[in-house]
């Protein structure tokens, strides 16, 4: 079924002469990425495909494999390294077999982003390559369920691509690998599929978010995106317009807001999978679906990137439909700020003091520093709303986080030791991985302002700790939270362990992972 790519205009749009351009939009005719066909099997018969791949820990080649399988895999120094690959053909009983062996490291804390790790690799080297199945055969029962999973997530969303404004492609970018049968599974292995199947659209809806350009994906659309993937899933869905934040004082979110023709919003998705009274586990996400900067206007060099300065909100979009699609055990509540930052007769200017919905005034010295405004609001909201113990935002915040860390770690920041090695500890275990950062009151002075009660931005230097400094100003006593700059992480400019170039969907494990382990059962 088509889904149009575009809404039709809000009245706001069309008070401020945006023509509605939605006639002019492609439909989206099919999903986005490729969805593999899973199946399970007891055993190989004539109609197992040809292609079979077996996962092996390193240093542990099989003792069961055909000799010219095993000497061709040590003369090529096939070690079992986690991503590495060995491919060679044997005559099977059904005829020639093509058998590939995909290397899953060493067993250890971070077992199961290895297991994806070679599950990704089969991918990268059989997607393209005209075969159309892949038998993984797991009868040696070296993999556990929740092992097998892994492998199948990796196989899954390594094969994932942004094709839908491609209207062609060439023979050698057609995917074809379309299907996998997993032969001799161990017990529970289908049962750990289909939950890490829920996290696979989870990863793949965030990817799907943050991909999208910034003329179909903005505030409006986001929502309606995200009410269609949620629809019939029991996720709640409550939004917010500017009206209504304007009621509630969210003026640093507005401010921003207020030099684009797209309406801000505040989408609000809620999960009561657990006990009716607990408190829920609460998740914000900076959702700017376009950010140039506004009058701080950015350099025209890369500017294209900031279409995806919503990955925060993509992640917490794409963790609900994990969350729901395996119906977790807890109350989790996702909260998106949602708007496009624009230089505009209306738009904000460097100098002007805002008041934000905690009463705290704040003057914007920078307008490009706009996501910690989105979210201080967000942030006030959700700790009056719902009395959670626990808030974890996740944003493309700062540049600077880019600079620390790379693309390995996205940083992260908490007022408790506890909360910040459950999400250390659930990012080392999802392959999502964090690294901690410090805060103190010495960072925090740098947001000191002459005539405000802060500053948006501080100092050159610490840019990523003076943002984080800035969204605990607007954390009330009692509450656990964890900040996490995901900048780094939100986006790869070349291909991963489990992803393509583009959209990562990091975060959605993260989340899936820190749930399953400290708020469920
Ligand atoms: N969205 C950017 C941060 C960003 C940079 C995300 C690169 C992804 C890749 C954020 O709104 C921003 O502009 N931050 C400024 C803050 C500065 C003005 C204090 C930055 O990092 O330069
Ligand atoms: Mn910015
Ligand atoms: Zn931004």
């Amino acid at each position: 079924m088509p889904i149009a790519l575009c809404d039709p205009n809000s009245q706001r749009q069309l008070d401020r002469g945006v023509f509605d351009l939605s006639t002019l939009c492609p439909d989206r005719t099919s999903m986005t990425g490729v969805t593999m066909k899973i199946a399970f099997s007891p055993a190989f018969d004539a109609n197992s495909p040809r292609l079979v791949a077996r996962v092996v820990a390193k240093g542990d080649l099989p003792g069961d494999l055909p000799a010219i399988i095993a000497s061709g895999a040590e003369a090529s120094r096939f070690s079992g390294k986690a991503g590495q690959t060995f491919e060679g053909f044997y005559e099977g009983d059904n005829g020639p077999v093509r058998l590939a062996l995909a290397g899953a490291g060493e067993k250890g804390s971070e077992r199961l982003p290895q297991l994806e790790k070679a599950g990704a690799a089969l991918t990268t080297k059989f997607l393209t390559s005209g075969e159309t199945a892949l038998a993984l055969d797991c009868r040696d029962g070296s993999l556990s369920a929740a092992e097998v999973a892994a492998v199948l997530l990796g196989l899954r969303l390594r094969a994932w691509r942004w094709d839908t404004y491609r209207t062609k492609l060439r023979d050698e970018q057609k995917p074809t690998l379309a299907e996998v049968v997993v032969v001799g599974a161990p017990e529970g292995a289908e049962a750990a599929w289909n939950e890490a199947e829920a996290l696979a659209r989870g990863v793949e809806f965030t990817r799907e978010l943050v991909s999208e350009p910034a003329n179909v994906i903005y505030p409006e659309s986001f929502v309606e995106r995200c009410r269609e993937r949620l629809a019939g899933t029991g996720v709640e869905i409550e939004v917010l317009g500017e009206a209504e934040m304007e009621k509630l004082g969210m003026g640093a979110l507005l401010g921003v807001s207020q030099g684009s023709v797209r309406e801000g919003q505040l989408l609000v998705m809620k999960w009561n999978g657990g006990k009716a009274g607990d408190a829920p586990t609460v998740f914000v996400g900076k959702g700017v679906t376009f950010d140039t900067g506004g009058i701080s206007i950015k350099p025209a060099a890369g500017m294209e990137d900031m279409k995806w300065d919503m990955g925060g909100a993509g992640a917490v979009a794409g963790a609900m439909v994990a969350l729901a699609g395996r119906k977790a055990k807890a109350n989790v509540v996702g909260v998106c700020g949602l708007v496009e930052n624009m230089p505009d007769g209306n738009a904000q200017r460097p100098g002007d003091v805002v008041t934000t919905m905690s009463g705290q005034t704040v003057e914007v010295i920078n307008t490009d520093a706009e996501g910690r405004l989105v979210l201080c609001d967000a942030l006030t909201w959700v700790q009056r709303e719902f009395k959670p113990k626990t808030v974890v935002d996740l944003a493309t915040l700062t540049g600077a986080i880019l600079i620390s860390l790379g693309s390995e770690h996205a940083g992260l920041f908490s007022n408790s030791d506890d909360l910040a090695n459950g999400l250390l500890a659930a990012g080392t275990a999802s392959g999502d991985k964090l690294w901690r950062f410090p805060l103190s009151p010495a960072y925090d002075r740098l947001l000191d302002s002459a005539i405000a009660d802060m500053k948006n931005v501080g100092t050159r230097m610490a840019g990523s700790i003076t943002a984080a400094q800035y969204l605990q100003r607007y954390i009330e006593d009692g509450v656990n939270w964890a900040h996490c700059d995901i900048a780094g992480m939100a986006w790869a400019d070349k291909p991963g362990a489990t992803w393509d170039k583009g959209a990562t969907g990091y975060g959605v494990r993260l989340i899936d992972r820190f749930v399953r382990d400290t708020a469920e059962g």
